[in-house]
This record gives structure tokens, sequence and C-alpha cells, in this order.
């Protein structure tokens, strides 16, 4: 499994769409290590179930996703809110596919946070045209500090700038327009 962590894969081009029916789904534990994907998630990604399980989540990060976005997720989920955004994320064989994702947590009897679960299905293409220059935008502008607090800062600015309502976060922005 550790080989698969550390195997670096090169992006291409190559855009594998979900249908309208299509639904992706994962549970994790507190930490964001796969405890569950469904077919569509093993189909999707490319990877074998028993490759999947155990690992962390970023498993399928794509380069194009701004951190500040993974950064307010984490934040809703410790904050016990759910979590809605558009991410890009990135096959085994290098393809892309945009997902409309919902991340929240799972928990226990005495309402204790046991993990966190998430389903994706497909993105309006006017939401991703709409963040894609955005989330250009954000990378660079990561990738210009050194110091990740400022970074985030200033990348989180730049989605800010888009949501009219100021009053609205990502999440609720991306629940009211996706
Ligand atoms: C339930 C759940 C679902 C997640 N889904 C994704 C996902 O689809 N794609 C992704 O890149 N990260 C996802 N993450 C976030 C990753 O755990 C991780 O924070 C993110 O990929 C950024 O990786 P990095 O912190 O190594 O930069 C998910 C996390 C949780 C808890």
């Amino acid at each position: 499994m550790s080989i698969i962590v550390s195997m670096k894969i090169t992006p291409t081009s190559e855009e594998i769409k979900l249908k309208e029916n299509d639904f992706i789904t994962s549970k994790t534990d507190l930490k964001g290590k796969i405890t569950y994907c469904n077919e569509s998630f093993i189909y999707f990604s490319g990877y074998e179930e028993a490759d999947l399980i155990g690992q962390p989540h970023n498993i399928i990060r794509h380069p194009d996703m701004p951190r500040a976005v993974y950064r307010m997720m984490w934040e809703n989920l410790q904050k016990q809110q759910e979590f809605f955004g558009i991410i890009k994320n990135l096959s085994k064989n290098g393809a892309y596919y945009w997902t409309f994702a919902n991340v929240s947590s799972s928990f226990d009897e005495k309402g204790k946070p046991i993990g966190y679960y998430s389903v994706r299905r497909h993105a309006s293409p006017q939401i991703i045209n709409l963040l894609t220059p955005i989330y250009k935008e954000m990378v660079a502008e990561e990738g210009k500090h050194n110091n990740s607090n400022q970074a985030m800062d200033t990348s989180i600015q730049i989605l800010n700038d888009l949501i009219s309502d100021q009053q609205q976060s990502y999440s609720e922005f991306i629940y009211t327009h996706a």
C-alpha cells in the first residue's frame, strides 16, 4: 500500500465525465483514511478496492485543486458542519473528473464524531467554467507564499471576491449555485 501513496501520477488532459445518475461515495476515519468506497468510486479513481482501503483520501487529490478548498472543508468538519464543494479529482491513469461533493461527519450514538462520509455527483459545466480560472489563480497565489497561513488567507480572498453575497461561505455558495 505504501507504494501507492508515494506513486507520482502525471495528470493528463483526459476528462472522465460523471453521468447524472452516478453517485460516488466514500467513508473515512477521523484522520481521513478511506474505510469504505462504492463501485463508482473504484471506477472513477481507477484503483482496486484493496488499494484504496486504508489509504489517505488525498490519494485522488488533483494538483489543480487549491489547498484552501480543503482547508475550508476540514474547518467545516471540525465545527461539525457539512461541506459542499466543487472538486476536481485525479484518476490513477492521470485523467481527471469533476464532482459536486458533500462531506459530513458520522457520529456514534452518544453524538461523538467517529469518521466522515462523502457523496459526489456530477458538477454542472456552468459551475466548472466559473471556478476553473478562479482555482487556477488560487493555486498560483498559494505557490507564491512560504507562509502557509498567509497563502490560505490570500487564496480564500480570491474565492470570496467571486461570491457576491459576502455573508455566504464558499460551501453555502456552492450549495446554492451548483
Ligand atoms: C470524507 C472525505 C472525503 C474526501 N474527499 C476528497 C476527494 O474527493 N478528493 C480530494 O482530493 N480530497 C478529498 N478529501 C480531503 C483529503 O483528505 C485531503 O485533505 C485533500 O486531498 C488535501 O490533501 P493534502 O492535505 O495532502 O494536500 C476528503 C476527505 C474526507 C474526510
